[in-house]
């Protein structure tokens, strides 16, 4: 018997996700967030963890095109959402026109915040409201780059913008 303090452990819940166009079905606590979902049930680890608490950025992904950070996200909630991660972006061979960009550009060093980056940057363009070099870095300072690529990672968005 639990001590009168402690909740009793959450059944698990099934749950239907549509991630990078696949239908994914998983039994899970209904606290796990999406990016523990795709990480350790879906081994989709391109989406990193940095803070876990909605500070860094590196867990970005997209939901119905809008970029979230996937860390603040409980798996539950996503059911009947579109999930795009950076392992859907590419069309098999041929990369995403904003991971050409982050590549010609250097937009990377050691390369763990890109993924969510990258994302972050797909649903920027989609935005469309990020016109001059002020709004696009203000528009992506919810990723963090602890390697300073920020110059860079500006030049590749910008190239994709006005492709
Ligand atoms: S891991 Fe999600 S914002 Fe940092
Ligand atoms: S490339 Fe290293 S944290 Fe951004």
């Amino acid at each position: 018997m639990l001590p009168d303090n402690e909740a009793a452990p959450a059944e698990p819940v099934t749950v239907s996700l549509m991630v990078n166009g696949s239908r994914k079905t998983l039994t899970l606590d209904t606290r796990v967030t999406l990016l523990d979902a795709l990480r350790e049930k879906l081994q989709m680890t391109g989406s990193k963890k940095g803070c876990d608490h909605g500070q860094c950025g590196a867990c970005t992904v997209l939901a119905d095109g809008r970029r979230i950070n996937s860390c603040l996200h409980l798996a539950v909630m996503c059911e009947g959402t579109e999930v795009t991660t950076i392992e859907g972006l590419a069309k098999g061979e041929e990369l995403h026109p904003m991971q050409a960009a982050f590549l010609k550009h250097d937009g990377f060093q050691c390369g763990y915040c890109t993924p969510g980056q990258i994302c972050s940057a797909v649903g920027l363009v989609r935005e469309g409201h990020a016109h001059t070099d002020e709004e696009i870095r203000e528009q992506m300072s919810g990723n963090i780059c602890r390697c300073g690529a920020y110059n860079n990672i500006l030049d590749a968005i910008k190239e994709v913008q006005t492709a």
